[in-house]
């Protein structure tokens, strides 16, 4: 079991456990939500972000991750979840999405398969599924929408906010924090 911030939440061996970039995303969610926005958190896995925010915030959130044991294990601790690639089952809009996504480097040779490597595989250069992530994005925010993002200096953030801007958003960085071998910072990118 882990306790966060009010949220107590059990976990899975093939989920990925909670960590500090878990609890990042947690914290500036909470700073960023004012009142009952309708939030989706994609790659909710264990359903720790989604927990925290519905013990301490009125935000309605649901959750949506490509591994159905993380689908499963997010339910089981009480926030509503389904099973999808990105956004692509999603119809409806939303005023906030989060996504704490798989960010490391990770070469066709270092790839060994299973789903707590999808929960960390970020492609080659890092940023496979967040490119994915903000193309698609766009059409499930409502206006004046946020994404939170976390991103890693490992996959480079400047990139990640060059992105951001190109397809339109304004930029804010949220949070940000030193660890042994990584920045970790948090990107509210508002739709304009
Ligand atoms: C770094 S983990 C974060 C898990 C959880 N949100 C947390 O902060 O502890 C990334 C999550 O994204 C999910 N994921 C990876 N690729 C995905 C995709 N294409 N669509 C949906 N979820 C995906 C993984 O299964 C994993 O649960």
């Amino acid at each position: 079991m882990i306790h966060y911030r009010n949220a107590v939440i059990k976990t899975d061996s093939s989920v990925y456990e909670p960590s500090e970039d878990s609890f990042l995303l947690a914290d500036a969610a909470l700073s960023e939500i004012k009142d009952s926005e309708r939030l989706l958190e994609v790659g909710c896995g264990s359903g720790i972000v989604a927990a925290v925010i519905k013990a301490n915030t009125n935000a309605k959130i649901a959750g949506i991750d490509i591994n159905p044991d993380a689908a499963k294990c997010t339910k089981e601790n009480g926030i509503d979840a389904i099973r999808g690639d990105l956004l692509g089952c999603i119809k409806g809009k939303f005023d906030m999405i989060i996504f704490n996504p798989p960010y490391l480097p990770t070469s066709e040779e270092e790839r060994t398969g299973g789903w707590l490597n999808t929960a960390l595989d970020g492609g080659c250069d890092g940023r496979r599924i967040i490119d994915r992530f903000l193309e698609e994005a766009g059409r499930c925010l409502d206006v004046k929408g946020k994404l939170l993002l976390l991103v890693s200096s490992l996959s480079g953030i400047e990139e990640v906010k060059s992105k951001m801007e190109a397809l339109g958003y304004t930029i804010e960085i949220k949070s940000q924090e030193r660890f042994m071998f990584e920045t970790l910072a948090v990107i509210v990118a508002t739709k304009t």
